[in-house]
Parts: C-alpha cells; sequence; structure tokens
C-alpha cells in the first residue's frame, strides 16, 4: 500500500505548506467579556496541544520509514507538524488579541505526550488520532459557542486540516491493521476504543463549560467522538460494483 498512497500524501501536504489556509481579514473579532472567561483556558489548553515541537514524533517515523523503506513519510510528518504549529500559532495570535493568557503547560497535555513517547510510530499515531477526532468534535462546539467570526473560522479552519490528518493517519493504521492477524486486529480496536473513550470522558469533563454551552452532554460528546472514530477506522465494506439483478 504504502509508497503509491505516500506520494499521494506528501503532495497534499506539499501543496498545504505551499498554500497554507488563512483567517481572511476584517471579520467581526469582538469576543463578550462572559463568552471570553467561558473559552479561555479551555482555548489556551487546546492550544497547548497543538504546539507540537515534533523531534520524538519524527524519530519515531525515521525509525518507520527505514524499516518500511518509504522514506517519503519522514518528509510528510515534517511537514505535517509545520501544519500543527501553523494551529498553535493562529490561535496564538487568536488568544493574544484578546488578552487570553497562554498556557505552558496542562496535565492533559502531558499526559498525550508521555504516552506517545511509549513506542514506536503506529502508537505515536494512534494517539494522535484520537487527540484530532476529540479536536474535531471539541472545534465544532467551540465553533457553535462562539458568536465571534474570526472564531468561528478559524475553527473551520482548523477541522478542514484535522479532517485531512485523519484521513492520513486512519489510511496508515487500517493498512498497518491488515496486516495482522483476526485476534491482534480485535484487541488493538478494544484498545483503541476504550483509550478513545477514556479521553474523551476526561476532555468533556474539563471542558465541560465550552461543551455544554454547545449543546454536548457528557454523553452525546462522547457519541459523536465514537461516531467519527467508527467513520473513520472501522469502514464500512462497501462495494461499488452493482449487485447482479437476478
Ligand atoms: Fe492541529
Ligand atoms: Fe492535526
Amino acid at each position: 500500500m504504502f509508497r503509491d498512497d505516500l506520494r499521494i500524501w506528501l503532495n497534499h501536504f506539499e501543496y498545504h505548506a505551499e498554500h497554507p489556509r488563512s483567517i481572511p481579514q476584517g471579520l467581526s473579532d469582538g469576543l463578550q467579556p462572559e463568552e471570553r472567561r467561558r473559552i479561555a483556558r479551555s482555548v489556551a489548553t487546546f492550544q497547548l496541544g497543538e504546539q507540537a515541537e515534533g523531534n520524538s514524533l519524527l524519530r519515531a517515523a525515521r525509525g518507520f520509514a527505514r524499516t518500511h523503506e518509504v522514506p517519503a513519510l519522514v518528509r510528510i510528518m515534517e511537514l505535517f507538524i509545520r501544519e500543527e504549529q501553523r494551529h498553535a500559532a493562529l490561535l496564538r495570535s487568536f488568544m493574544e488579541d484578546h488578552q487570553i493568557p497562554l498556557k505552558a503547560s496542562d496535565w492533559t497535555d502531558g499526559v498525550f505526550r508521555r504516552v506517545r513517547r511509549l513506542r514506536g510510530f503506529e502508537l505515536y499515531l494512534y494517539v494522535l488520532i484520537t487527540a484530532e477526532l476529540i479536536g474535531i468534535v471539541y472545534y465544532r462546539a467551540l465553533e457553535m459557542a462562539t458568536d465571534c467570526q474570526r472564531l468561528k473560522v478559524l475553527c473551520r479552519t482548523l477541522v478542514c486540516d484535522e479532517l485531512a490528518h485523519i484521513g492520513f493517519e486512519s489510511h496508515l493504521l487500517l493498512a498497518l491493521r491488515a496486516g495482522r492477524t483476526a485476534p491482534v486486529r480485535i484487541l488493538i480496536r478494544l484498545a483503541h476504543r476504550a483509550f478513545l473513550a477514556s479521553t474523551a470522558s476526561v476532555v468533556w469533563l474539563m471542558h465541560r463549560a465550552v461543551l455544554r454551552h454547545s449543546g454536548f452532554s457528557a454523553r452525546c460528546f462522547l457519541r459523536s467522538c465514537l461516531a467519527h472514530y467508527a467513520f473513520y477506522l472501522e469502514p464500512a465494506r462497501v462495494t461499488l460494483t452493482p449487485r447482479s439483478v437476478p
């Protein structure tokens, strides 16, 4: 699978590196004090999560690329990290303009970073895709929770990039999973779903002010995250050939 598909993903990331998404000028940028209070700490935590330094991810990607003889993967991951850093910069610029303090650390971010370093590129991908699946539900909720046009467009911009990241990561993960035996595939699926569900529950607790405001109960948030998981990592077996008509 890898080589041809990776060439397509490399084109995607190179195109977006040359044409980075930007937030149009002139959007209304007002944030009511109450709204600012509601979102400030939550946005700061996500801004911190977007700040990928990327050294350990690149190290893991280099090892994987060597083993599987797919050098293009290293370049893809460099561009991917750059895109995440751009997300962090866009959020930082919004926060600075609204005097929202940046966070230097957060325990949830720390846990994610530690788990990612445990073992290998594949585990890294599972952790990354978990954060991004939850992230798109969160950014859509944040978009609904605000009246600020600039923040709404910023959320949409981040979701667009994250959807492509999830597409790329799920593509790789499904290809890797296909090479495993059936019992291992079942174990991986159960472990990943459990990790996603527990992480989404913690995220709901930590960000409930924003999520509740946009109508997400804990149950609804969890269901939405799991539905995204199912869409990307449990693709239905769809056949494009029409069934034979008797
Ligand atoms: Fe991101
Ligand atoms: Fe991402």
